[in-house]
């Protein structure tokens, strides 16, 4: 899906994948979040001499986290305080509910999603989804 979004963009992907346990998510849901990330980190690209889109997924205690960093200009002030709010885009095109929705997904999965300065220039979003619990008698 990233690299088809990727590729009409002139888009590089780097990923890297590591193996972790089992976490129980709606598939179509989290398919929504990183299509959500995916777009934006493209779209914040599309006047960036370099392009480079990196997905990373690491096993972290009790959870996964998922990255999407992208070599964009970064996320400007205003955007920062109100990103995960509805309607707060700054784009002509699109309502500004992406990542209020990948918000509302993530944490009804119980995780959590951030955004933060990709060391490389640009931005990076984190979410993070719990290990499914092997206990009995749950
Ligand atoms: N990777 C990014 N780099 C820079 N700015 C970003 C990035 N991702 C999001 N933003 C900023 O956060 C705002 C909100 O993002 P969000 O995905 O919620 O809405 P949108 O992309 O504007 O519209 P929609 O997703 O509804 O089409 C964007 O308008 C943009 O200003
Ligand atoms: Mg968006």
């Amino acid at each position: 899906m990233a690299g088809v979004a990727a590729k009409h963009s002139g888009v590089s992907i780097d990923q890297d994948f590591a193996e972790c346990g089992e976490v129980l998510v709606d598939k179509i849901q989290i398919q929504q979040v990183m299509l959500n990330l995916v777009r934006n980190a493209v779209e914040a690209m599309a006047n960036s001499p370099r392009k480079l889109l990196t997905l990373k997924l690491l096993p972290q205690v009790g959870e996964i986290e998922m990255s999407v960093s992208d070599t964009g200009p970064g996320l400007t002030v205003s955007a920062r305080d109100r990103l995960f709010s509805p309607f707060s885009g700054t784009k002509d095109a699109g309502m500004g509910i992406g990542l209020s929705v990948c918000r509302e997904i993530i944490e009804s999965h119980g995780g959590r999603i951030s955004a933060g300065e990709n060391a490389d220039g640009g931005t990076v979003f984190r979410f993070t989804l719990p290990f499914v619990r092997n206990d009995d008698g749950g």
